[in-house]
């Protein structure tokens, strides 16, 4: 059977969930190791369109790639990580398997649903501030949809999760489940390792072909969020060795930008590349206030981008990294003169749902319909104008 290609719809009844034989692309084929199985999860290609971002200056043309539109409990970018990492995770024959994140993780999410799809149990680290921890964590955004899908929920406090760090955390909770007899796998922060990071050199074959089937546009750059860094070390790895060849950007949404250059750095060793990622990607700062806290031109950013154009960028990732990127379009205007750009929407709607009391200040107007006395009412309601509108 051929390995899966960007050109496979998974529409075919039986192909979505299955697991499936992976080839690597031609040009990728020197990356090692490199996975051999890999599940469908993703709707997938995702689509990629003309976006008209407001105040865009003249002499940018901007696309962007759907990524948002992946799925929908399990949508986004941590879709094409899953379905490396969940082939790995069943053919290593686990039971369950544990993932570490903020409270609003998305990618949390994602792998509480990926695993309940391929009847595995799923144990989530959620970190929230101490004076949380103790108390119920809530059920909104992707919450609900962890608890819904029964995921188990362990919280730790911010400080507890400095002091102790994502990979210790994990590793208690695989010992204490091995001692009761389970069969644990350890999805990393974000799903971003070596492993995971075929998903987005899997993207890139997408666009690649997206582009030679549509033949009208090549893109000179390709602009993502960047919360753990396998999105962009795949991106950027997938954009050198194929033809696509357009300039990465990662607009980092939480560590600093050496941060991300030294653990993208780790990822494309652990497959054996041979490059650097200084000349790979570009990252520019776009935490802002700090992750998942946003300021008040964020917020009306994102809201201003919905009315105009109907996309939604979660507040957290996408919209920070396209207002970071408009940014610095005004100011370093010649950068991006004449470029044809490519945005990744890499999903989080979710978490759009924690933002609803900052968000309710900028949010359409509503009113009561207007129903003057004039408009008949059905017959036999017992209608009079004095109890039109009493409950
Ligand atoms: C919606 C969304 N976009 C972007 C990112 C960033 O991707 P990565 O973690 O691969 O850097 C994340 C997760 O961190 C995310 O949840």
């Amino acid at each position: 059977m051929a390995g899966v290609s960007a050109a496979t719809p998974a529409s075919t009844i039986g192909s979505f969930l299955s697991k499936k034989p992976y080839a690597p692309p031609s040009w990728a084929s020197h990356l090692s190791p490199a996975p051999s199985q890999t599940f469908s999860l993703g709707h997938l290609p995702s689509p990629i369109h003309k976006w008209n971002l407001p105040n865009l200056p003249n002499g940018r043309e901007v696309w962007i790639k759907r990524d948002d539109l992946s799925g929908m409990q399990l949508s986004g970018n941590k879709v094409r990580k899953l379905e490396f990492l969940m082939a790995d995770a069943v053919t290593q024959g686990a039971d369950c398997v544990i993932t570490v994140g903020g409270i609003q993780s998305n990618h949390c999410r994602a792998t509480a649903v990926a695993a309940k799809y391929l009847n595995l149990d799923c144990y989530l680290i959620l970190r929230t501030s101490k004076l949380l921890v103790d108390e119920d964590p809530g059920l909104v955004g992707n919450l609900l949809v962890e608890r819904l899908v029964g995921a188990h929920v362990d919280l730790v406090s911010k400080e507890e999760y400095g002091k102790i760090g994502s990979v210790a955390l994990a590793d208690l909770l695989k010992k204490k489940l091995l001692e009761e007899g389970r069969k644990p796998y350890i999805i990393p922060v974000g799903g971003s390792n070596s492993l995971g990071t075929w998903g987005y050199i899997e993207a890139a074959r997408e666009i690649e072909h997206q582009i030679q089937i549509s033949g009208d546009v090549r893109f000179d750059d390709i602009v993502v969020a960047c919360g753990s860094g396998g999105t962009i070390a795949g991106l950027a790895l997938g954009s050198n060795l194929s033809s696509l060849k357009a300039k990465v950007h990662a607009f980092s949404v939480c560590d600093d930008p050496e941060y991300f250059y030294d653990y993208v750095q780790g990822l494309i060793d652990g497959l054996h590349s041979g490059l650097d990622s200084h000349d790979l990607v570009s990252i520019e700062n776009a935490k802002g206030l700090g992750y998942a806290m946003n300021t008040a031109e964020e917020l009306k950013f994102v809201k201003d981008v919905a009315t105009a154009t109907g996309i939604v960028l979660d507040p957290v990732y996408s919209g920070k990294a396209a207002y970071g990127m408009l940014k610095d379009m005004a100011a370093k205007p010649a950068k991006w003169e004449g470029r044809k750009i490519l945005f990744v929407h890499t999903g989080g709607l979710l978490g759009l749902y924690d933002k609803v009391d900052e968000l309710s200040s900028l949010s359409g107007s509503w009113r009561r319909m207007d129903l003057e006395e004039s408009v008949p009412c059905k017959e036999g309601t017992g209608c009079n104008q004095a109890s039109r509108y009493s409950p």
